[in-house]
């Protein structure tokens, strides 16, 4: 039997729930559709570097996002010259720190928008989930 040190227990209960690494998390979920670097799958899911649509969003971008992953996404959508007819983004079942920490990679990493997502946004969310197409005409900027 290997005798582990205290201190190397304590430390490994003590690490920071709130610690998710988004990249990881992005890349091991939503990069089954969206591709690594959300660069999209042309027909299949729209790309998520879309700097015109975020910058669009401004600073409705974080609840847009936020929505987006708890409740999903379908209708029709154009991205990029592509239109995607007929796809179905489902919620994703993660926790609110994943959800956030996924949501701060895509904006703040990958888009460089500055912003960043809190579990507290995605907990406000979740209690009254918009509709797919409340999410839509937000996309649309109305
Ligand atoms: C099963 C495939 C699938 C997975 C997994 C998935 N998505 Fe999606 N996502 C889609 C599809 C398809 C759409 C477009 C839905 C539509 O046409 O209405 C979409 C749309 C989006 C949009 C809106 C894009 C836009 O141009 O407005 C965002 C943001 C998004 N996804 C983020 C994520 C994130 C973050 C994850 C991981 C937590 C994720 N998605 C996981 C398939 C997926």
């Amino acid at each position: 039997m290997r005798i582990v040190p205290a201190t190397i227990l304590l430390a490994a209960i003590a690490a920071p729930a709130q610690a998710q690494d988004g990249k990881a998390l992005f890349d091991s979920v939503c990069a089954a559709c969206h591709q690594a670097g959300g660069v999209g799958n042309p027909g299949i899911a729209p790309p998520l570097n879309d700097a015109a649509l975020w910058q669009r969003l401004g600073e409705r971008a974080p609840g847009y996002v936020a929505g987006v992953m708890t409740s999903g996404l379908s209708g029709m959508i154009q991205s990029g010259g592509q239109v995607y007819a007929g796809l179905v983004m489902p919620p994703q079942p993660m926790s609110d720190e994943e959800l956030a920490a996924i949501g701060s990679y895509l904006l703040g990493t990958i888009n460089q928008t500055g912003q960043a997502i809190d579990p507290a946004l995605i907990a406000k969310t979740r209690e009254a989930p918009p509709s797919h197409s409340a999410l839509q005409k937000l996309r649309k900027g109305s």
